[in-house]
């Protein structure tokens, strides 16, 4: 796909989302927009975006659906092992020692996709059980899509999803099988709060002990991963975490992080960053 239709679309996602849509996927722009532009009832994807070049009000619904189609949401539980054994075993205990004071402990978790992130997490501060017994328990999961957040807030999974890091016990004893697979149980579903935001807006919600942000800023560009990271340092506690995906790093993009001495995608302040950034 080429020409300047093409070329003002491209600039469009990128400005609305921070993704960079590379010529090598040409392909699957096109397929994605292809399916788009047949739910609207267009002739094709030329039409679809002879129409978003037009722009203005009564273009932007349709842009909002454009935009979302080219994310990618692929996610399943418990992904990659390590964040969640690093902030099962390293983590939350030192943060549980730190807050021991107010109870309290925040999470935020950016780019959740379909939900499984933020559920995996919830299922962690579960099974902590009596060390968290009667703390406050907050996490706040967002990402830019509305459609794929609704998926997120039913909470229900099919086999495939469930069996996709999940063991046996824990599917067992946090869902609830239903017709149409399986459902996050109640009190799982009650630690999380889901909401949309955009990482590229800037109004990040503050005030979190651990912030989980992973397989997102691999699709923007150098300063767009520094915008999100620097507004992220301000939003998380001075001892607090981040976690990025594999693919991921700090490294040449800003120095508000660092990662953690023997700990793959984990990440904290520096000391002293905190006051430089504020
Ligand atoms: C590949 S998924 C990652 C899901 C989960 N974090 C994980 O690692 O399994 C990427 C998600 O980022 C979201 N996303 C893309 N651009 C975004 C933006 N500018 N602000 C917030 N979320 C965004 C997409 O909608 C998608 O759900």
């Amino acid at each position: 796909m080429t020409g300047p239709d093409f070329e003002h679309f491209c600039r469009l996602v990128k400005d609305r989302s921070g993704l960079v849509l590379t010529p090598h996927k040409g392909y699957l722009v096109e397929s994605r927009l292809n399916q788009v532009a047949r739910a609207e009832g267009l002739s094709g994807v030329p039409q679809l975006l002879e129409r978003l070049r037009l722009g203005g009000p009564s273009v932007e619904p349709l842009l909002v659906r454009c935009v979302e189609a080219m994310a990618t949401h692929e996610s399943f539980f418990f992904r990659d092992g390590t964040p969640f054994d690093l902030l099962a075993g390293r983590v939350l205990p030192r943060l549980v020692e730190a807050r021991a004071a107010t109870r309290t402990l925040r999470i935020w978790c950016a780019a959740c996709s379909s939900g499984q992130e933020p559920y995996s997490i919830a299922i962690l501060l579960k099974e902590m059980g009596a060390r968290l017994a009667g703390w406050r328990l907050e996490i706040t999961a967002t990402d830019l899509s509305r459609s794929i957040l609704k998926k997120a807030e039913a909470g229900l999974y099919s086999d495939f999803e469930v069996r996709r890091g999940l063991t046996d016990a824990r599917r067992e004893r946090w869902f609830v099988r239903e017709e149409q697979g399986w459902r996050v149980s109640p009190d799982l579903r009650a630690l999380v709060g889901f909401r949309p935001h955009n990482l590229l807006d800037g109004g990040f919600p503050g005030g979190f002990d651990v912030i989980f942000c992973r397989n997102v800023l691999i699709y923007f560009d150098v300063e767009q991963k520094r915008t999100v990271l620097q507004g992220m340092a301000r939003a998380l506690a001075e001892d607090g975490a981040l976690f990025l995906g594999s693919a991921e790093t700090v490294l040449g993009v800003t120095d508000a992080f660092e990662l953690t001495p023997g700990a793959a995608g984990l990440f904290r302040r520096p000391v002293g960053e905190r006051a430089r950034i504020a």
